[in-house]
């Protein structure tokens, strides 16, 4: 009935990649972060907005995937994909892609999720 349809657009701006993702209200949209080469054993983790606490992550690798969101790391390819379904308007904003680190964190990727209507 929805359209799964993902659209990614990728471009550079300060290392970060900037990525803007599309999904359909009741779709899901997966947005996928490549990293650099020896994160590989690293934890990776989603947040939203400026991701200044616990309270801004939505799923780690770390931690089992919810009935929303799920989160992969493909250690061979350098790339962690998280996937959020059951798309409502309120899911549309700002997300990282976070690789945890002792001192401060590394976000390989800032990622933009508009949600649009289905018809
Ligand atoms: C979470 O879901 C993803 C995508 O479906 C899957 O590849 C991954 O193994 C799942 N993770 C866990 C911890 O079950």
């Amino acid at each position: 009935m929805f359209p799964l349809l993902t659209v990614a657009v990728m471009f550079v701006r300060n290392t970060a990649a900037m990525v803007q993702v599309f999904g359909y209200e009741g779709g899901e949209a997966t947005v996928s972060c490549p990293y650099g080469a020896g994160y590989e054993s690293y934890e990776k983790y989603l947040c939203r907005n400026s991701c200044g606490s616990d309270a801004d992550v939505v799923g780690k690798t770390t931690q089992a995937n919810t009935s929303k969101y799920s989160t992969y790391d493909d250690k061979q390819k350098h790339a962690f994909t998280a996937t959020i379904t059951k798309l409502q308007s309120s899911d549309a904003g700002t997300y990282k892609c976070g690789v945890s680190r002792s001192m401060w964190d590394y976000y390989p990727a800032e990622v933009k999720l508009d949600v649009l209507k289905g018809e």
